[in-house]
Order: structure tokens, then sequence, then C-alpha cells
């Protein structure tokens, strides 16, 4: 990725919002007639820096780049970005794995905090000055954004621009899986899965302010020492990849009263034969269909193939619950802008009572985005990361002179050789995952899958 910021082609959409059309580039003469703008006093569009997605893949196909600044359409507000929340979604998002996605090259991000520029015609309750924090769908990292106002919520004084865009999308996803979907209450036990991620940590905040909860939670075996020195509340700490069904079942014999999966595939099976009667599983993403850098149509294929199929009978006698959540859909296509307002409420003045305190991975430069994707993707970010535009980017090592440090060379592409080797090995386990699963291997019973699939 480019360390300078390259000036770049716009959208169709995005040019639906530029300013100056030619319409407005007329001034008034004194008799009421308009007359085109001189040449020179024209002022040249302004231009902000964003990290654009110019098509779907890895990581190179992520650049920062000089865009205009947005205008504003009514009913949003121009919001000056302060800091923006990294989320699972964006990798998938840059892969091209969720659906619908818009057509590249459109502006990354959800989830962005900062101070309010300029309110449009038709928005009540915001004026310049505010400090706020939005969800808009896409376009968040950049230097400005303009969102619905509807999308945007105001801080409360005590909240900074950071701690706002670490806590919004994540707390008010784990406040609305754990009190509206689960209906968590005292003495009931919960499974988080990847629990030292952003939701991760605010579910194990969250779920701890109710008495006697107890949590299982799964994560990568590197993530458990930073996750027991930040004093995370997790009751018992299990390992990814691991045998999980029976290590809970050792501890609990009767199951778990309520399963958090972000999984999916056969994350899904294993959750549901882990319910307690009466307990309930919750499906609310799907990070198993993301296997390599680029989108994988076998891991989406496999992850949808390996679900059972539950009919409402197999519930009524069973006393289980499954259910399922998905703030984008509920957000910008099912109008639960309201809904999400109430949750993000709760989630604020519990972060003014100092009941929840976000766990902050690292900070990164606009410049460095494609380096804190991949340490989500390689699985090694123990909260939340951020990106930050007031940051400069990191140094980049200088590329050796030609002849000089042979050593560090010979070094450097021993561990490269490594790597790739590694990388190679995984690739093969899932190609035979995938071979199986084209035999039918490990399909199992296919009369029970299906599109029906409720989890
Ligand atoms: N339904 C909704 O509305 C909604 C909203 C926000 C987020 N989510 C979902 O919640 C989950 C967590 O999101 P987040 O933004 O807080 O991210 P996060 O947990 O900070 O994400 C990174 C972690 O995910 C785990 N992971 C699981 N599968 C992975 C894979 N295939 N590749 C790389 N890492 C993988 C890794 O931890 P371990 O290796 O330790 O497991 C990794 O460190 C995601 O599934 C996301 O889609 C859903």
């Amino acid at each position: 990725m480019s360390e300078q910021a390259e000036t770049a082609p716009t959208t169709q959409e995005e040019q639906k919002t530029e300013a100056p059309t030619e319409e407005k580039d007329v001034k008034e003469n004194g008799t009421g007639e308009a007359e085109p703008v001189a040449e020179q006093e024209k002022e040249a569009p302004k231009e902000m820096r964003a990290v654009v997605l110019n098509g779907f893949g890895g990581l190179k196909s992520v650049k920062i780049l000089k865009k205009p600044e947005p205008a504003l359409n009514e009913g949003e507000v121009l919001i000056r970005v302060k800091a923006c929340g990294l989320n699972f979604q964006d990798l998938m998002v840059r892969q091209g794995a969720i659906d619908s996605p818009p057509k590249c090259p459109f502006i990354l991000g959800f989830e962005c905090a900062g101070e309010i520029e300029q309110v449009a015609e038709g928005v009540e309750g915001f004026a310049v000055g505010d400090q706020v924090v939005a969800l808009p769908e896409f376009r968040a990292w950049a230097e400005l954004v303009a969102v619905p106002a509807k999308y945007v919520f105001k801080l409360p004084k005590d909240i900074s621009h950071l701690d706002a865009a670490a806590i919004t999308m994540n707390y008010a996803v784990a406040y609305i899986l754990l009190f509206e979907v689960a209906g968590l209450s005292k003495g009931k036990s919960i499974l988080v899965h990847s629990v030292g991620g952003g939701v991760g940590q605010a579910v194990v905040q969250l779920a701890k302010t109710v008495p006697d909860v107890t949590i299982f939670g799964i994560c990568s075996k590197g993530k458990h020492e930073a996750l027991k020195s930040a004093n995370s509340p997790i009751d018992h700490l299990l390992e990814r990849g691991s045998d999980y069904v029976s290590e809970i079942r050792k501890v609990s014999p009767d199951g778990i009263d309520i399963v958090l999966d972000c999984l999916c595939g056969e994350e899904c099976n294993k959750g549901y034969s882990l319910l307690k009667p009466m307990g309930k599983y919750i499906l609310y993403g799907s990070s198993n269909v993301v296997t390599g850098e680029t989108k994988s149509f076998f891991s989406a294929a496999r992850s949808w193939w390996q679900v059972d199929k539950i009919s409402p009978l197999k519930l009524f006698d069973e006393n289980r619950t499954i259910s399922g959540f998905n703030l984008r859909r509920l957000l910008f296509q099912q109008g639960g802008h309201e809904f999400v307002h109430k949750a993000v409420q709760e989630v604020f003045a519990l972060f003014q009572q100092k009941k929840i305190k976000p766990l902050v991975d690292s900070t990164w430069a606009l410049e460095d985005v494609a380096e804190a994707m991949q340490k989500m993707h390689d699985r090694k970010n123990v909260g939340k990361l951020i990106l930050d535009p007031s940051l400069e980017p990191k140094p980049k090592p200088a590329t050796p002179a030609k002849g000089k440090n042979k050593e560090d060379k010979k070094k450097q592409s021993s561990e490269e050789k490594k790597d790739s080797e590694e990388k190679k090995e995984e690739e093969k386990k899932e190609e035979k995952k995938e071979e199986q699963l084209t035999n039918g291997d490990s399909a199992g019973d296919s009369d029970s899958k299906g599109k029906e699939n409720s989890s």
C-alpha cells in the first residue's frame, strides 16, 4: 500500500455528493441574474484522505487515496473524524464475503467518532461542534464523512473519541445479544467464541454486570496470558481448536444456558449440542468463512453445508431456542436505528458508571490500515483495533543496499521460506478438508442439511 495519498477517480455515488456542481458555480450580478464565476475565483474542490477499497480481495486492494470532501444531503451531518473502529466485518467486506457489497471503489469502514462540522437541512438534535460517534454503512475511514443523522449518537462529555470508536459497535452488539436476544439473568452460564476480540471482551464485561454469571471463553492460545494479565473475568478459558465440548461437559455436565456463536459452520452444531433445556443458541457472525487473505467459495459453502437443519418440532421437544442477530441488516435494511439507539444509550450509561472499559489492542494511522487488518487476520489482536487519522504512519524499514547485510537477507529469506511453508501447509489442510466435503466425507447426513437452517 502506498504511504502517500494518491488522487483517485471517484465512484458514481461519490460524484453525486461532490460539490460544487456546474449549477452552483454561478453568482448574483446585482440585477438578480446569475453569471458564471470567473475561472480564477473558482475554488478547487477540497480533498481528504480516505481508506479506499479498489477491488475485492487481499490487502493490496486497500489504498489511502485523496478523495473530494463529501457534501451533505438532506438529513445528514458532516463529521470530522478523530478515531475509527476496525471490525472483523471489515475483513469480510474487503474479501467481498458479505451479502450485497457495494461496487468498488468505495471508502471502507462502519464506525467512527469525531466532531460535527456541518448540519444539513432536516436534521434535529445535532449542532456544529457536537462530539459524536457514527455507524454509517461504509465511508467511515476518512478524514470527513457525511452520515444520515439516524446513524449518529451524541457523546456524553466523559467519553473520548477513542473510547467511543472502541465501544459503540462492539458493546451495542454485545448488549443486544445478552439483554435483548438472550435475556441474560442471574446465575446463567455463557459460551463465548473469539473471547479475546472486540465483541468477545464486550460480552464478558457486560455479562459480568449480572450476578453469578459463569463465562466459558474460547480463543487462540496465544491470547490467554494477555487476557489473564488484563484481568478479563473469564471463568473458564479454553483453547481454540481444542475439544471444547468435552472440556465444558467436564466442568458443567448439564451444558450451557447461552451459546453466542460468531463462527458458524460446525460450531453451530457443537454449540446447539451444549445447550441445557431452556438454553438459547444465538448466531451473530460467520468468521469461519474467512480462511486465507482472499475469499474462499469453498469455505463459505462448507460453513453453510455443515450446519444441521433443525425443525421447530425438535426445539419444542428439547426446550431450546435458536436466534440470530445481524446489526448491519437491522440498521440499514430493517429500519432498526431506534432500537440500536437505545442499546447505545445503555452502553454509554454503563461506561459512565465505570462498569465497562474497552480493551484496546492498538491504534494505527490510516496509512497502516493493511498492517492492522493483517494483525486481525493473524488472530493476534487482544481487544479492539483503532485507526486514528491524525497519527503519522509507522516508518517503513529501509531497503538494505545491494550486497550489504547478506546475513540479514539470508535470515529474512529463511524466515519468509518458513512462513510460506507454514501457509502452504495450512492451505493443504484446507484443500484436504474441501476435498472431503466435496466427496461427502464430512457432510454427514445429507437429509439433515439444507437451506432452511435456522442457525
Ligand atoms: N452480528 C453482528 O451484528 C455483528 C457485529 C459485530 C461483529 N460481529 C461478529 O463478531 C465477531 C467478532 O467481531 P470483532 O469485530 O469483535 O472482531 P474480533 O473478535 O476482534 O476479531 C478478530 C478475532 O476473530 C477470531 N477469528 C475467528 N475466526 C477467524 C478467522 N477465520 N480469521 C481470523 N480471525 C478469526 C480471532 O480470534 P481467536 O483466534 O482468538 O478466536 C481474531 O483475533 C465476528 O464474527 C463478527 O463478524 C457481528
